[in-house]
C-alpha cells in the first residue's frame, strides 16, 4: 500500500521505515530541509540500534522515499499518518499546532479518499478535532480519521515496533479499520486491539501513566530501604515475579524522564482537570518525579561531605536512558544543572548525547564533555553514574584514581564493589 508519513522524527523516521520494510511503498515528508537532505543522502538524524541498516535495504528496494513535498506524497497515498510532534505547552497540556497544521495541509493539499491517522500522542479528542479541521478547510473532501498510537520505545524502537506486544486501532468505519488491517497485515491478528477513536487516543495516555506510576513506586520503597534497611534488588525481583505485577521497570533510580512520560502525564492530567476530573494518584507520580531528581544531586551532595562547591565530579551519563542521544528531561541533566550553580565542577560523558547536551548546559562553564570516559574520570571526587548505558558495567576502574562511586542505577554488584576496594553506594542501600 502506499503511504505517507508526515514528520520524520523518532516515530516517523522507525514507522516509516518499518513500514517500507513490511512492503509497503512509504514517502516519509518532514518540513525540516536538513533532516530530508541527510536521510536522502543515507544519514540517520537520531541514534538509533539497527535503523541504519534497515533504512539502507528499504532505500535499495526503492520502498521509501524522504521528501519535503507533502503534495506529490498524497497523490495516490490512501493512507496518511501524522507523526509531528506534540510537545508540552505552557499550562502542561499538549501542544496540537503541529498535528492541526498537519491536517490542514493534508485537508488543502488532498483531491481523492484519505485515511488521516493519527500516530503522534495526542489527546482524548483530538481525533474528533483533526476531523472537524478538515471538513472545514476542503468540505467536499472524502475523507475519514483514525488513531494508531505508537509504543516504540527509543533505543529498542525497531524491535518494538516490528515486535509489538499491541497494535491499537482507534476507528469509526469498516473501511478505515479494513486500511489499517491490511497495513498491520504482516503482524499476528491478535495483536490488534480495535476501539473507538477516543479509547484508542487514552490507551497511549493509560500506558505512559502507568508505567510512569510503576518507576515512581520502585523509586519510593528504595526511599523506604534506604532509612529502614532491606535489598531493593530483592525486593524488586520478587515483586516482579508477581505475574500481576511483572518485573519489568521495577529498577530504581534517579526518576524518569524523556520527551514521553513527563509530557504525557502532564497532558492527561490537563484532559482530566478540564473535564473535572480528579486524578490524584496520577498526580502525585509527577510530585514525586520531579522531587526525585533534585533529591539526586543532594544525594550526590551528601556523598561528597554535604558540600560540592569547588569539588570534581565525572557524571557518566547525560541521555535520559541507555541506547538513546535524547536528553529530553533527562534526570541527567538535572542533576548536572543542580550541581553546576552548587559550584561543582563536572566532567560529563556519554556515549551518544554529548552534542545534544553540550547545547542544553552551553550556559555553564563548570561542565565539561569528555567522550573518553576513563579520561571524564581522571583526577575527580565522586564517580556518579546517572545513565544505565550497559558499556559501564565492563568499566575497569582499577585504571581509576577515584574510588568514590555513587551509582544511580544500580548497575553493579555491591558485594564485588567492595571486593574491588571501592567506596561504592548505589539507590536503596542503608544509610
Ligand atoms: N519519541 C518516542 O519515543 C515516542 C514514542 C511514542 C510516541 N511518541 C509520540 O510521537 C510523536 C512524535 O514524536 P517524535 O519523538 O518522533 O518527535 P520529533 O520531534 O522527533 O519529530 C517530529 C518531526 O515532525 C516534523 N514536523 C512537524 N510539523 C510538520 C509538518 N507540518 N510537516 C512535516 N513535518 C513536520 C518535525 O520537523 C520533526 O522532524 C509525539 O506525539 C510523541 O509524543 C514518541
Amino acid at each position: 500500500m502506499k503511504i505517507t508519513v508526515i514528520g520524520s522524527g523518532y516515530v516517523g523516521l522507525v514507522s516509516g521505515i518499518c513500514f517500507a520494510k513490511l512492503g509497503h511503498e512509504v514517502a516519509c515528508i518532514d518540513k525540516d530541509a536538513k533532516k530530508i537532505s541527510s536521510l536522502n543522502s543515507g544519514m540517520i538524524p537520531i541514534f538509533e540500534p539497527g535503523l541504519k541498516e534497515v533504512l539502507d535495504e528499504v532505500v535499495a528496494a526503492k520502498k521509501i522515499s524522504f521528501s519535503t513535498d507533502l503534495n506529490q506524497a498524497l497523490n495516490g497515498s490512501q493512507a496518511v499518518f501524522i507523526a509531528v510532534g506534540t510537545p508540552q505547552d505552557e499550562d502542561g497540556s499538549a501542544d496540537l499546532s503541529y498535528v492541526l497544521a498537519a491536517a490542514k495541509e493534508i485537508a488543502e493539499l488532498s483531491t481523492s479518499y484519505k485515511l488521516v491517522i493519527t500516530k503522534s500522542t495526542v489527546p482524548a479528542g483530538t481525533g474528533a478535532k483533526v476531523k472537524k479541521l478538515i471538513s472545514a478547510t476542503n468540505p467536499t473532501l472524502d475523507f475519514a480519521v483514525a488513531s494508531n498510537p505508537e509504543f516504540l520505545r527509543e533505543g529498542a524502537a525497531l524491535d518494538d515496533f516490528m515486535n509489538p506486544d499491541r497494535i491499537v486501532i482507534g476507528v469509526e468505519d469498516e473501511k478505515s479499520q479494513k486500511i489499517l488491517a491490511e497495513i498491520y497485515a504482516k503482524f499476528p491478528q491478535e495483536k490488534l486491539v480495535v476501539s473507538d477513536i477516543i479509547t484508542a487516543e487514552l490507551i497511549k495516555y493509560a500506558s505512559n501513566s502507568f508505567l510512569a506510576a510503576k518507576i515512581s513506586f520502585i523509586n519510593e520503597m528504595a526511599d523506604l530501604c534506604e532509612i529502614i534497611g532491606g535489598d531493593i534488588k530483592k525486593l524488586s525481583k520478587a515483586i516482579g515475579l508477581d505475574s500481576r505485577i511483572g518485573e519489568k521497570f521495577l529498577n530504581p533510580g534517579p526518576g524518569f524522564g524523556g520527551s514521553c512520560f513527563p509530557k504525557d502525564i502532564m497532558a492527561i492530567l490537563n484532559v482530566a482537570k478540564e473535564n473535572k476530573v480528579e486524578l490524584s494518584l496520577i498526580n502525585s507520580v509527577i510530585t514525586s518525579n520531579s522531587q526525585r531528581k533534585i533529591k539526586m544531586a543532594q544525594k550526590i551532595s551528601d556523598a561528597l561531605g554535604g558540600q560540592v562547591s569547588g569539588k570534581k565530579i565525572a557524571l557518566l551519563g547525560l541521555a535520559f536512558k541507555a541506547n538513546t542521544d535524547d536528553i529530553r528531561y533527562s534526570p541527567a541533566i538535572v542533576i548536572a544543572k543542580e550541581l553546576a550553580k552548587s559550584g561543582a565542577k563536572i566532567s560529563a560523558h556519554d556515549f551518544e548525547a554529548i552534542e545534544n547536551s553540550k547545547r542544553e548546559l552551553a550556559e555553564f562553564k563548570n561542565i565539561e564533555f569528555f567522550s573518553d570516559v576513563y579520561e571524564a574520570m581522571k583526577d575527580v571526587d565522586l564517580i556518579v553514574i546517572a545513565t544505565e548505558w550497559n558499556q559501564y558495567k565492563s568499566l575497569n576502574f582499577s585504571q581509576v584514581f577515584c574510588k568514590k562511586i555513587l551509582d544511580l542505577r544500580n548497575l553493579f554488584d555491591a558485594e564485588k564493589m567492595k571486593d574491588l576496594g571501592l567506596d561504592y553506594s548505589f539507590i536503596g542501600q542503608k544509610h
